[in-house]
């Protein structure tokens, strides 16, 4: 079967994929007539998988291999990192990651192909370093990971979202094609040449959490967070100023304020500036020694906004 985003986003097509409930059926028919049945007839031959097999809550399609190295490459992974990818399908994400160095672990819900994606990985030589985890990504432990390279469908990502925004700030998740709603990519492109199909990727850093009420010397900042982008007042003297431009990449934070752009680093307690001619040591800089602060560019956090973790938050797209 040929695929194409184009196709997969059609209605007729589309549930294919992306979509729920007649995929699941068509899903079904395929599996039956193809996969399932040819699984059963050939008695003891190794599993081989069928693009388009049902999986537990989206269909197995690989990311092209051109693709895997692109997402590794924009995510900048090196032997420190601790790379995941929920829903691992061949393993092909965690392997490719292996070789990098990293340590990397893969979580499927289908023990047919975790069990292909070892053989895979000890074939490549990096069965040490790539790991698979054979259960539900939904309840996979992904504190750890720096990097998520995923493949999963939006519906996915939007269950998932409140584990991504609890991961270290900073941290990398590259994703084939699909994003959870609202999240605006930091970084995204498409693969041409002989990619093939599916081959865009976006990258998001995992923002630090600035929501709240910042003291400065003379006034307060207010800030509200959707995801990485920023939208809040500064008040002095009962006169309130929109900040503008305000955005966050991990723990680096820039707005401006009456066309001054600051440029900090956020911290649970503070923001310190970032040292440079454009830093809060500008008109509106916290004036002294105070608690957390020991540099006359750092504004002291009076209370946070709505957890990252709250089902509540008001920004969570559902
Ligand atoms: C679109 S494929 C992506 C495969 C791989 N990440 C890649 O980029 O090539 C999605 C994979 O998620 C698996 N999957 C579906 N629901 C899952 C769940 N709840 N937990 C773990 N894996 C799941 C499917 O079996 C399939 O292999």
């Amino acid at each position: 079967m040929k695929l194409s985003p184009q196709r997969l986003r059609s209605n007729s097509v589309m549930p294919w994929f992306a979509s729920s409930r007649m995929a699941s059926l068509v899903l079904a028919f395929a599996c039956a007539a193809i996969a399932c049945a040819s699984h059963a007839a050939e008695g003891d031959k190794p599993f081989e998988p069928v693009v388009g097999q049902a999986g537990r809550d989206v269909v197995w399609v690989p990311t092209p291999e051109a693709l895997v190295e692109k997402m590794l490459d924009v995510a900048k992974v090196t032997p420190q990192d601790f790379v995941m990818d929920l829903g691992s399908g061949d393993g092909r994400n965690i392997i490719a990651a292996a070789k990098r160095g990293a340590n990397a672990v893969g979580v499927e819900y289908n023990p047919d192909m975790v069990e292909l994606s070892r053989r895979n990985a000890e074939k490549a030589g990096v069965a040490g370093k790539a790991q698979f985890i054979q259960g539900d990504m939904y309840v996979a432990d992904i504190s750890k990971a720096s990097v998520l390279a995923l493949f999963l469908l939006p519906e996915n990502m939007n269950k998932l979202v409140d584990k991504f925004l609890a991961l270290k700030p900073g941290s990398r998740i590259v994703s084939n094609h699909f994003s959870a709603s609202g999240w605006e990519a930091d970084e995204s492109g498409r693969l041409e040449g002989d990619c093939g199909s599916w081959c865009s990727w976006l990258l998001f850093i995992v923002p630090a959490q600035a929501a709240g009420r910042w003291r400065l010397q003379k006034g307060e900042l207010e800030l509200e967070q959707k995801f990485q982008m920023l939208t809040g007042t500064y008040t002095v003297d009962g006169v309130a100023t929109a900040i503008e431009k305000g955005r966050l990449l991990g723990e680096q934070i820039t707005f401006t304020i009456g066309g001054n752009e600051y440029k900090g680093k956020v911290s649970a307690d503070a923001m310190v500036g970032a040292g440079d001619e454009n830093d809060f040591s500008g008109d509106i800089k916290f004036g002294g020694h105070h608690g957390v602060c020991s540099w006359m560019n750092c504004w002291v956090r009076i209370s946070a906004g709505v957890s990252r973790s709250s089902r509540r938050r008001p920004w969570r797209q559902r």
